[in-house]
């Protein structure tokens, strides 16, 4: 198994109440797989993907890549593990001011460190499987939002990392270009054996993805369970109020 999250919990203790963001997720992703997580907005979505990523440790649990224990690499072995093992997408990517398109892709291989040349020969492919062929030398300010959230993806695939966690990476895309990536995403987990986790809001994913499950109130549910009936009532709400059940 790829990624494995064990009973994981983090809570956030503010002054007056806590917030229990992820509250005991037990999940695996296995080599291939693509599991896309949903749940609303404040469900703890981000912060299981930061928790797998090694970028914020839990309160509890244990969060295992390929056998390794995440939460027990010193700092300088976690941040290697995000340069050289996994890719992240974070939701709202950064992207160094000033550096060409291909450079940004080709950021983690540059802190390897790989030479130049040879970082950007192999970043360019993915810019290319990401519909940016001719944006490789603008720079992000002359980028749309979508590119540079593109750029982003090419740079957490640059590496060919064995599990991409990724957080809303179609958010800014239209609904044409944000499938075209999910399903290129679906398909190089397929070629490579790479595991994806996958958080968002776009209905598309849960076709594309070889799994969905829903975060709720920290809890993971199985996609499609709505969760405790309203109170009152047991029969379930008609998918398409309205239409002639006959
Ligand atoms: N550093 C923090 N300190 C305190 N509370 C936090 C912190 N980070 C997140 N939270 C809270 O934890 C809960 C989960 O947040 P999280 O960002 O994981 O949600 P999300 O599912 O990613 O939401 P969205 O779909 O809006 O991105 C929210 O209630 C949020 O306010
Ligand atoms: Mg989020």
């Amino acid at each position: 198994m790829t990624l494995r999250l064990d009973d994981v919990v983090k809570h956030y203790r503010g002054p007056s109440e806590t917030v229990r963001a992820v509250d005991g997720v037990t999940l695996a992703v296995g080599r291939g797989e693509m599991v896309a997580l949903y749940g609303p907005s404040g469900s703890g979505k981000t912060t299981l993907l930061l928790i797998a990523a090694g970028l914020i440790a839990p309160d509890a649990g244990v969060v295992t890549v390929e056998g390794r224990d995440v939460g027990s690499l010193s700092r300088k072995e976690s941040a290697r593990y995000r340069r050289e093992v996994i890719g992240v997408v974070l939701q709202h990517s950064h992207m160094m001011a000033g550096v060409p398109a291909i450079e940004n892709a080709a950021l983690k291989l540059l802190a390897s460190p790989v030479p130049l040349l040879q970082a950007k020969r192999r970043a360019r492919p993915w810019l290319r499987r990401l519909g940016l062929d001719r944006q490789g030398d603008q720079l992000p300010h002359q980028l749309s939002g979508g590119e540079r959230q593109r750029v982003a993806v090419a740079r957490a695939l640059a590496n060919d990392p064995v599990l991409l966690l990724a957080d809303e990476p179609t958010g800014s895309l239209d609904s044409q270009r944000g499938r075209s990536v999910l399903e290129l995403l679906h398909r190089i987990a397929h070629e490579r054996g790479m595991a994806i986790l996958l958080a968002t809001h776009d209905p598309h994913a849960a076709e594309i993805a070889d799994r969905a499950v829903v975060l709720r109130d920290g809890k993971l549910h199985p996609h499609g369970d709505q969760g405790p009936a309203a109170p009152g009532g047991s029969a379930p709400a008609p998918a398409f109020p309205g239409s002639d059940p006959s």
